[in-house]
């Protein structure tokens, strides 16, 4: 059975988005190409409250229909078929603690969901299944890796559709906590996950969005997932984000994988700026830094960071808008394997 996803709603969406704005749409699996490197958060603290106005939304990309700032929060509404708003951070974050305010979509069948997810498709869930008003479940996936076995549990919470809870994920090397109003309600360690294959375990952007598991467009299983069809009749369905407060264990201005193995272990986190000089080399896609120009910084700490990074040349970006057209391809593919016709 294929699993409900939001990601491929977000997918579906973005795919939407591109053919009426003709927006570009670039994407990059790490594992299969070399891509160019992910932006970071440096700070190692973040915050945004959803409730102060437009500028709430300063690092964050509306990926999907239209999201915005409320006395309640951040405002993801369903109001018909296909609606899907959705959120993501600008940055990647390389082991971290994200932490969500939130209060779930009534209804049938909608999900409201922060997802941690990475290039090359780990990810990390807290998805609210409207149907169900005394639960949330924790899900994870490492490297795409879609075999539904065990991975996702359902944790028990007081009227999640009513009541903002917090909702948080600890997300280290060795283990990652999920977290209902500071209690810790599940923990994978690394091995648990097919012995770190399925691990969780590289630069990751935050995603929140809301997404209808019971429409009647979907496959049966996901619709009986979401616990029926939803109906639109009822619609608004709305969920409300308060805040999101971010700790980054690697601060970093990029991350970049320097194999393909999706270890944590292959990624390289630099404060290098990345677009500095490229417009060298055509023929290989990244090389070692070797310039000790940036030894004019003090910290040195920064200064072993240069001299360890790696840079990127022009190539990538070009070759990161041509992938691009490429996943577009992937994707109207993918879309009319889900949509009906
Ligand atoms: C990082 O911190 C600086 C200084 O406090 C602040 O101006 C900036 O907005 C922060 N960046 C992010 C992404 O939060
Ligand atoms: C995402 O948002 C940032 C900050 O608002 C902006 O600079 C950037 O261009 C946006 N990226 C995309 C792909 O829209
Ligand atoms: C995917 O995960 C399943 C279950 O843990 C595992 O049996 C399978 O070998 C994994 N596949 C790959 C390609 O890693
Ligand atoms: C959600 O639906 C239930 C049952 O219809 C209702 O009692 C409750 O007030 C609704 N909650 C919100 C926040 O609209
Ligand atoms: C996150 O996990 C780390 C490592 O177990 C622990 O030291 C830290 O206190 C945790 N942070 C929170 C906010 O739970
Ligand atoms: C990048 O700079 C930030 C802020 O100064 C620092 O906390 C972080 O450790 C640096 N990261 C690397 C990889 O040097
Ligand atoms: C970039 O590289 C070129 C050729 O090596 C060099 O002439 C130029 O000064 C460099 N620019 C920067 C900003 O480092
Ligand atoms: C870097 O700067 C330090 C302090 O100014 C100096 O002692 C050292 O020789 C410099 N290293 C290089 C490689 O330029």
């Amino acid at each position: 059975m294929s699993l409900p996803s939001f990601l491929k709603w977000s997918a579906m969406a973005a795919l939407m988005a591109q053919l009426c704005t003709a927006q570009t749409y670039t994407s990059c699996n790490p594992l299969k190409k070399t891509c160019s490197a992910d932006a970071g958060l440096v700070n190692s603290t973040f915050y945004t409250d959803f409730t102060s106005g437009d500028s709430a939304f300063k690092y964050w990309n509306t990926t999907a229909g239209t999201v915005s700032s409320t006395s309640l929060g951040a405002e993801f509404s369903i109001k018909e078929q296909g609606d899907a708003p959705t959120i993501q951070s600008d940055f990647y974050i390389f082991f971290g603690y994200v932490e969500m305010k939130m209060r779930a979509a009534n209804g049938t069948g909608i999900v409201s969901t922060l997802v941690i997810e990475s290039d090359d498709l780990d990810e990390l869930d807290w998805e609210q299944v409207s149907s169900y008003d005394n639960q949330i479940q924790t899900n994870y996936f490492g490297k795409g890796n879609t075999t539904s076995y065990d991975r996702a549990t359902t944790v028990t919470v007081s009227t999640p559709e009513e009541t903002f809870h917090t909702y948080a994920i600890n997300w280290t090397s060795s283990k990652t906590e999920w977290l209902v109003d500071g209690s810790v309600v599940r923990t994978l360690n690394y091995a648990d996950a097919l012995d770190g294959e399925n691990y969780p375990q590289t630069p990751s952007r935050i995603k929140i969005g809301i997404w209808a598991g019971g429409d009647p467009d979907n496959e049966e299983g996901t619709i009986e997932w979401a616990g029926g069809e939803t109906d639109y009749d009822d619609s608004p369905f709305t969920m409300y984000v308060e805040s999101i407060k971010v700790i980054n264990y690697n601060p970093a201005k990029s991350y970049t994988y320097t194999d393909k193995t999706g270890a944590y272990t292959s990624i390289k986190a630099s404060n290098v700026s990345t677009a500095s000089n490229s417009t060298t080399s055509t023929t290989s896609l990244f090389h070692t830094n070797t310039v000790s120009s940036s030894n004019s910084s003090s910290s040195s700490s920064s200064a072993s960071a240069a001299a360890s990074s790696t840079a990127f040349s022009g190539a990538s970006t070009l070759s990161s808008s041509y992938l691009g057209s490429v996943f577009v391809v992937a994707l109207v593919t993918m879309a009319t394997g889900m949509i009906r016709i």
